[in-house]
């Protein structure tokens, strides 16, 4: 802690975690919005992905990833994965004193202030639409929001290993929004980390009336609020420092990562 001008400063890093690099968006959305922080980011990138992996062992990975930022000594843990978020959140909350924020509950009250007809999309990975994450956010904001919550396995893993802009990304993605144009729903959210980087594909194929969410714009700007109705914001002005961690490959990490994260990734290292 430092004190400027009356201003006490808690330089103290926030912390990070996803299933790999797509939480690379979100922590993007931190840099931009809030520069003046530094930010610890993990990726276990050895267990990606979660999204098809059974409630109960995303929630233990999520477990193991907080442990190692809590112990870090970071002051506010940022789950910036959707399927973490959604198997585990309210556990991770109740099991440890450091402030958590997931990407759930942003995107959620974003998409229920902005739906005209009440009508929402989420599309996510299968352990989030599973989880029931979303329709519980929702309703908890408004019982009686329409939700269609749509599962799609394929995505993520094509986003992330092959030519985000080829004809079988486009494939799922058409796939997956069919089910939100036959619903006709007005808004959708954008549930898993990855989708924010096929943004103008899902805009073409859901047409201009549908508003899309982006749940890492939302989560960036409430960890915004918090810091400053905590009173744990760092010093205004300074140049924050970001910094990585991986359980798989760092190099592997440090290649992939740049393209979700759109700015340089220096050293990655090994956990
Ligand atoms: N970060 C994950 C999510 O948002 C990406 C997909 C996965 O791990 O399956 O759900």
């Amino acid at each position: 802690m430092s004190e400027r001008d009356g201003h006490i400063a808690d330089g103290r890093p926030i912390g990070v975690f996803d299933s790999g690099v797509g939480g690379l968006t979100v922590l993007h959305e931190c840099l931009v919005n809030l520069p003046h922080e530094d930010f610890i980011y993990l990726g276990d990138t050895a267990n990606f992905p979660y999204g098809p992996k059974r409630l109960a062992e995303v929630r233990r990975l999520a477990f193991a990833a907080t442990e190692v930022l809590v112990t870090l000594g970071v002051k506010l843990v940022i789950v910036a994965c959707n399927s973490a978020a959604a198997a585990a959140l309210p556990q991770l909350q109740a099991s440890f004193s450091t402030p958590l924020v997931g990407v759930v509950m942003p995107g959620a009250r974003a998409a229920a202030q902005a739906t005209r007809e009440r009508r929402i999309g989420v599309l996510a990975t299968e352990a989030t639409v599973r989880s029931n994450a979303y329709q519980n956010a929702l309703h908890a904001l408004d019982a009686g929001l329409e939700v269609f919550a749509v599962a799609s396995p394929r995505l993520a893993p094509l986003i992330q290993t092959g030519d985000v802009f080829s004809e079988e990304t486009e494939r799922a993605a058409r796939e997956g929004v069919a089910p939100f144009k036959a619903a006709r729903v007005d808004t959708v959210i954008l549930g898993c980390t990855h989708y924010p980087l096929i943004t103008p594909m899902l805009r073409r194929l859901l047409g201009p009336q549908v508003t899309l969410i982006n749940s890492a714009e939302e989560t960036a700007r409430e960890v915004g609020e918090i810091l400053a109705r905590k009173g744990i914001g760092n010093e205004d002005g300074r140049e924050g420092r970001y910094s990585f961690l991986a359980s798989g490959d760092p190099e592997e990490f440090r290649k992939v990562g740049t393209r979700f994260l759109q700015l340089p990734i220096r050293e990655v290292d090994h956990i």
